[in-house]
This record gives structure tokens, sequence and C-alpha cells, in this order.
């Protein structure tokens, strides 16, 4: 397997995303609204971690551009629950990709505790052979799911995916409390918008 050549189109999708992506938050600010986009990241799935999946899930090597939707992997964090919505909106409104698969793990959080948005989409890359569609998976996230994920990410890889009980309910607190966070985060930016109306109406009163 030629790994470099096989993931160049993916590498190029990622680096197409990411400024893709990032954008909004320019337009948004040019705009004067808020951007629902904090900020981005991107990665191509590293060669041991193909290894790894395509054993663990019986994924044969030469079906990996149908079988693995992650070798390009896009996150999109976002300050507030609500931005996820808007965020997946932009993504489905999007002409330059087509939306294959959502997996709302949001109204619905996995067992471990981890919530997230994932939109499957396929995309168009243009190589020196022509155009090629590969698949890339868009993580849409608040900023304290993201913390949750990132630190359980790290405890699997240092367990080696069998976490002890009692770190497991650790987590799984810790998830819960991050969606308390959430929780608070938007009342607060509920209250500063009701206070904000109250103080442009004001001012058009006293005009
Ligand atoms: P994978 O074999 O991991 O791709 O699972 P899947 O095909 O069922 O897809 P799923 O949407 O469940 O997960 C895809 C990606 O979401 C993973 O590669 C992780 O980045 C992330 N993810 C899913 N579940 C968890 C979790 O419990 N903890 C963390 N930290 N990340 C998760
Ligand atoms: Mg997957």
């Amino acid at each position: 397997m030629e790994w470099d050549v096989f993931l160049a189109p993916y590498k190029q999708a990622v680096d197409e995303l990411k400024v893709k992506l990032r954008g909004y938050r320019d337009l948004y600010e040019i705009a004067s609204k808020n951007s629902p986009i904090e900020f981005v990241t991107g990665r191509v799935k590293p060669v041991p971690s193909i290894l790894d999946k395509a054993k663990r899930k019986g994924i044969p090597l030469d079906q990996l551009n149908t079988q693995m939707q992650d070798l390009a992997g896009v996150r999109v964090m976002c300050q507030f629950v609500d931005d996820i919505r808007k965020v997946v909106d932009l993504i489905r409104n999007r002409t330059d990709l087509t939306v294959v698969e959502e997996r709302d793990y949001i109204t619905k959080k996995k067992k471990s505790g981890y919530r997230s948005y994932h939109v499957v989409v396929q995309y168009p890359v243009q190589t020196v052979s022509g155009e090629k569609k590969i698949l890339a998976e868009i993580q849409v996230r608040t900023l304290a799911m993201n913390f949750w994920a990132t630190i359980e990410h790290s405890l699997n890889y240092k367990y080696k995916g069998d976490i002890p009980m009692d770190v497991k309910s650790r987590l799984l607190r810790a998830a819960e409390a991050a969606f308390r966070l959430d929780e608070e985060m938007s009342q607060i930016r509920e209250e500063v918008w009701i206070a904000q109306q109250h103080f442009l109406q004001k001012n058009v009163d006293e005009e």
C-alpha cells in the first residue's frame, strides 16, 4: 500500500474543509453577527490507527475509501449547544459537498457519555488524475463536549480501551458536569440577549 499516494486526496480535503469552515468566522464578523464557530481542527487518520480500526472492524484495505468514513476528519467547536444546529445547517446548505449521513449523539448521547453531532460528507477533490469524491467526517460539538471527549480519548489510549470502573464512573459524572455547564451557558446567553432587547427598546422609547 502506497499510503502517501492513497491519503493525499484526504489530506487535501481536510486542508480545504478547514479553510472553508474557518472562513465563516470572518463572514460572521463582517455581517456583525456572532459566529456559531469558535475554532476548527482537522487531521488525516494516522496509518497505525487506520490499520488498527480496519482490523477491529474487519474492513479489507482495498475498501477503506468506502468503508472508513473518518480517514479525513474535521472538528468544529462551538461556544453554545444552539450553535451546533446552525453549523450543521451551514454544512447541509453548502453546494460543494453532499451530506451522506448524520449521527446525532447530542439528543441521544453514547453510553460512554460522549456527545457530538457527526456529519459524514462526500467531498470532491481535484487530483492529478481528475476529480475524486472522498468521504469526510465532520464532528460538531461545544467547547465543553470537546474538553470531555479529549480527556476521555486520552484515558482510553492510556488504558488501551479498558478504563477501570472507578475512572469510568468519574468520567460519566464529568460528562454530566459538562452537560450542565452547556445548559448554564445557554441560560446566560439567553439572559444577556433579553437584557440587550430591553436596552434597545428603552433607547427607542426615549428617542
Ligand atoms: P468508530 O469505529 O470510532 O468510527 O465508531 P462508529 O463508526 O460507530 O462512528 P461514531 O460516530 O460512533 O464515532 C466516530 C468518532 O467519534 C470516533 O472516531 C471518535 O472521534 C468519536 N467518538 C465516538 N465515540 C466516542 C467516545 O465514546 N469517546 C470519545 N472521546 N470519542 C468518541
Ligand atoms: Mg466511524
